[in-house]
């Protein structure tokens, strides 16, 4: 699959067969991630893997907008450092977001976006997975074989895009 073709099919997926996950397909996922470009290169990311069912559950109970974390086999919940990018962090940590995204989605496998950081979520997740006071929690991300085919529509391109001044809609 090319990367077109990647970025135009995925969609969020929240309905997840019961089987597990390949460790080796985690791993290509997270190192898709962390090959995001960052500000500085200050790679402002860090990526704690859960497959415990039982923290799935409790991070799902935490997460009014995650519930199907309880039944994605994998959660991998991505951690911004701000010491490392004062500005940028929020950025460069989505930017990985979308390789792990798209990396899942060319294996086969669903994913979908939960986000966290200034939500009510981020201070229970941290506590629950003992993250550094410090950090932050960017969003949560669920993994696993899909088991749904969901589409969505985009805004018109036309109706986004301008063409060297604002409001200018002719090429
Ligand atoms: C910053 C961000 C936060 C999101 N938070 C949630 C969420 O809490 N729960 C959820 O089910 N989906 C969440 N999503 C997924 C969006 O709902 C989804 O990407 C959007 O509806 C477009 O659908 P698609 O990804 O299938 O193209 C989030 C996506 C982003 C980028």
């Amino acid at each position: 699959m090319d990367v077109i073709e990647a970025i135009k099919t995925r969609r969020s997926i929240r309905k997840y067969k019961p089987i597990p996950v390949e460790e080796d397909k985690i791993v290509e996922c997270l190192d898709a991630a962390r090959w995001a470009p960052s500000a500085n290169n200050s790679q402002p990311w860090e990526f704690l893997v859960v497959k415990n069912a039982e923290t799935r559950r409790k991070l799902a109970e935490i997460h009014r907008y995650g519930r199907f974390m309880a039944e994605s086999p994998v959660v991998v919940v991505f951690i911004a450092d701000p010491s490392k990018s004062e500005n940028w962090y929020h950025g460069d940590v989505a930017v990985a977001v979308q390789n792990f995204l798209l990396a899942a989605h060319s294996l086969g496998l669903g994913t979908c976006w939960m986000g966290v950081i200034n939500t009510p979520f981020e201070e229970p997740i941290k506590k629950l997975l003992e993250i550094p006071d410090k950090l932050r929690v960017l969003c949560t991300v669920s993994l696993g074989y899909p088991d749904e085919k969901p589409s969505r529509s985009r805004r018109p391109l036309e109706e986004i895009t301008h063409w060297e001044k604002y409001g200018c809609k002719t090429k």
